[in-house]
Order: C-alpha cells, then sequence, then structure tokens
C-alpha cells in the first residue's frame, strides 16, 4: 500500500530569550527550514509500525499500551506523543510511517521536538483531527510526551514554535499564558548557525540544576514579594533590592532570568522599530548574561560566539538553546553570511580543535501536513 500523507515538523533557533520559557517568561524563537518528516498511511486499527531512516531501525507498539523502550529512544518520542494526545481525550487510529529528516540531532536546534511535533501531526491528521486541538495544546501535548513519557524536563518553547512558525517571521511567545505575536523579520536580517559539534554532556543534569536554582530564588523572592509565582513576575529593581537575602549564585541565575525576558521584549521594539544594531546589542548582551551569570556557556561556544562577531555585518551572536555546547546563532546583513562562515570555519578549529557545521537559514513555518 502507498503512503497517503507527509507530515513535518521543525526545528528551531531562538534569537533571545534563553531559559526563560520554565520560568513563565518570554521567548523569541524562529522556526528553521529544516525538518523531521513522516511519510506515513493511517490504520483502520490501533498498531503503529515505524521506520527510522536515520537509524535504519524499525519499531511496532500498540496505542494501547505504549511503553519506553531503552534501546529505541527515538521511537520514545513518538510513542510519547500518541500517548499523551490521547491522555488530552482523543483517540487516534494507528499509522505505518517512515521517518527521516535534516535536524541536526543533539545539537541544541530541537530534532526531539520536531520528531514529536511531526509525529503529533500524523496521528492527528490520520485520526481526521487535525482540527481537534488548537496549535498551543498540541504543543502542550508535545512537551508533555518529553517531560513525562521522555523523561527530559524542557520547557514549552521547542514544541510550541515547531507547531506555530511562520516564514519571515519569529514568534514572541508568552510561555506564562500561551500566547504569542508574530514579529516580522527584516529583510535586512539573515541567520547564520554555527554548530559547535562539542559534546553536551552535561546538559540535562545542569538544565535541572538550573531549574532548582532559579525555584529557591522565587521561594526567597517571595518573603519579600507577596503574589510573585516565578521569575516572570519580578522586576530588575525587586531583584536588586533582595540582593542582601540571597546566595551569590541565586541573585546571578535570578538577574540572567530577569534582565533577559526584558532583553526579549526591548528586542521585539528593536525589531519593529528596524533598529537591528540595538537588537545585535542585545542578542550580544545575552550571551554575556548566559556565560557569567547562568553559566551555562562553553568554551567553545564562546569561540563560535567570537569568530562570528569577528566579520564587519555581523549585528550580534550568542549561544543558542539549552548551552553547554550545540548551537551560537548571529544575525548578519544579508550577503555576509559566507564571510561569516568563512571566518568560522577559519578561526573555530584553531580554537577547539573541532570541525564545526555552519547552517545558513530564514524563518520558516511550523509542521505541516502534506496529501500525497
Ligand atoms: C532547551 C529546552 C527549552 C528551553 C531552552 C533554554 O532547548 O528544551 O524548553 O528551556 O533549552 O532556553
Amino acid at each position: 500500500m502507498e503512503p497517503t500523507h507527509v507530515a513535518s515538523g521543525p526545528g528551531r533557533v531562538n534569537l533571545i530569550g534563553e531559559h526563560t520559557d520554565y520560568n513563565d517568561g518570554f521567548v523569541l524563537p524562529v522556526a528553521l527550514k529544516r525538518d523531521i518528516r513522516f511519510v506515513f498511511r493511517p490504520r483502520t486499527d490501533r498498531h503503529v509500525r515505524l521506520f527510522s531512516g536515520d537509524y535504519n531501525e524499525s519499531l511496532e507498539f500498540d496505542l494501547d499500551a505504549p511503553a519506553y523502550i531503552p534501546e529505541r529512544l527515538w521511537g520514545n518520542y513518538i510513542q510519547g506523543t500518541a500517548w499523551s494526545l490521547e491522555q488530552t481525550g482523543l483517540r487516534l487510529v494507528g499509522i505505518d510511517a517512515v521517518l527521516g529528516g535534516n535536524v541536526p540531532r543533539g545539537s541544541g536546534l530541537s530534532s526531539s521536538a520536531a520528531v514529536e511535533v511531526g509525529a503529533a501531526h500524523a496521528f492527528l491528521a490520520a485520526s481526521g483531527l487535525l482540527d481537534a486541538l488548537p496549535g498551543p495544546q498540541i504543543a502542550k501535548a508535545a512537551q508533555r510526551a518529553e517531560n513525562e513519557f521522555v523523561g527530559v524536563n524542557c520547557g514549552i518553547m521547542d514544541q510550541f514554535i515547531s507547531v506555530l512558525g511562520k516564514e519571515n517571521h519569529a514568534l514572541l511567545i508568552d510561555c506564562r499564558s500561551l500566547t504569542y505575536e508574530l514579529v516580522p523579520m527584516p529583510e535586512e536580517a539573515a541567520l547564520v548557525i554555527g554548530n559547535t559539534r562539542a559534546s553536551r554532556s552535561l546538559a540535562s543534569s545542569a538544565y535541572n540544576q538550573r531549574r532548582a536554582e532559579c525555584e529557591r530564588g522565587v521561594e526567597i523572592l517571595q518573603a519579600t514579594i507577596p503574589g510573585i509565582k516565578a521569575l516572570r513576575d519580578v522586576s530588575s529593581a525587586q531583584l536588586e533590592a533582595a540582593r542582601a537575602m540571597m546566595p551569590d549564585n541565586i541573585y546571578r541565575r535570578c538577574r540572567h532570568v530577569v534582565s533577559e525576558n526584558e532583553r526579549v521584549l526591548h528586542t521585539v521594539a528593536a525589531f519593529s522599530s528596524g533598529d537591528l544594531k540595538t537588537v545585535g546589542e542585545l542578542m550580544d548582551a545575552s550571551h554575556e548574561s548566559l556565560r557569567d551569570d547562568y553559566e551555562v556557556s562553553s568554551p567553545a561556544l564562546d569561540a563560535m560566539v567570537a569568530a562570528m562577531r569577528s566579520v564587519p555585518g555581523v549585528y550580534g551572536a550568542r549561544l543558542t538553546g539549552a548551552g553547554f555546547g550545540g548551537c551560537a546563532v548571529a544575525m548578519v546583513a544579508p550577503g555576509a553570511e559566507q564571510t561569516v562562515a568563512d571566518a568560522i570555519f577559519d578561526q573555530y578549529p584553531k580554537a577547539t580543535s573541532i570541525w564545526p557545521e555552519v547552517y545558513i537559514t530564514r524563518a520558516s513555518d511550523g509542521a505541516q501536513v502534506v496529501r500525497i
């Protein structure tokens, strides 16, 4: 039998607003022109048959009995997504699907969210339920798959932008209310992504530790700022006033989050007045804050950012995603992309002895389902 549909979920790059999503704050990501695709046909029963072209592995499971399989990590994202969609009360049909894609894996460009969101769209389309859930709820279901089935404690940003991204736009997402606003990317802004290809082995333990430090910060601040629920509710002035009550590392984690939320809103204002110089300065400041206060950069990321910034025509550059490796993003004048790539290939290996990858990209649409 022939396949009938293709469902895709894109990866993402975050322009600014890092480690703010799980603090109920603001983020400004774009969806990439790189995605994970499911070529599939619906079944009439509740069986699922999958083949991953990238892993050259297959997996079958029943929608009535999804079960975490340690030796099929890629498949757990798909099983988890089906499980999570059914948690919302929907009843799915099975699919036969082949999947593959070009979102670099384990590089901080959200290949996991791309798999979840692609899978969610395949299951919903197969079941005639594409209109049953609004986009933000699909994103929440995908996040729940990752949090509760796969066991990774991520925020909502990656799944949200993978569902709701829009060509030539960034998305300002309010991670508390899950409302969002499209922010047009000016013609004068091109994006270059540098993949450090450095190990991210620290990323998940440090990510959970940072989340705990933010929660500790909120607990301390609640003593003097009644009614706050998250760092989203705290201003820089309030944080400064409470500084003496906080251990220094907790204070600096909070200072990153509070200032980063302010930078996101400032960036959106600068975009709307066409002030790319200011956007670039805010991206640079975000990197410095992530490096010095949040302490999630790495020598490889700092070297990547330094190489990007060494080229005329670069407005700003910063690490993107959770940190500790993965990718950095630069906003550059169109026409400067190749010069930036050349500078990365020249300078970054000398600093790190690692050969990087470079992707030149534009903001793309979110998840799609196409009938073949
Ligand atoms: C990872 C998580 C996101 C977000 C970023 C940091 O990408 O999946 O939810 O927390 O790190 O901004």
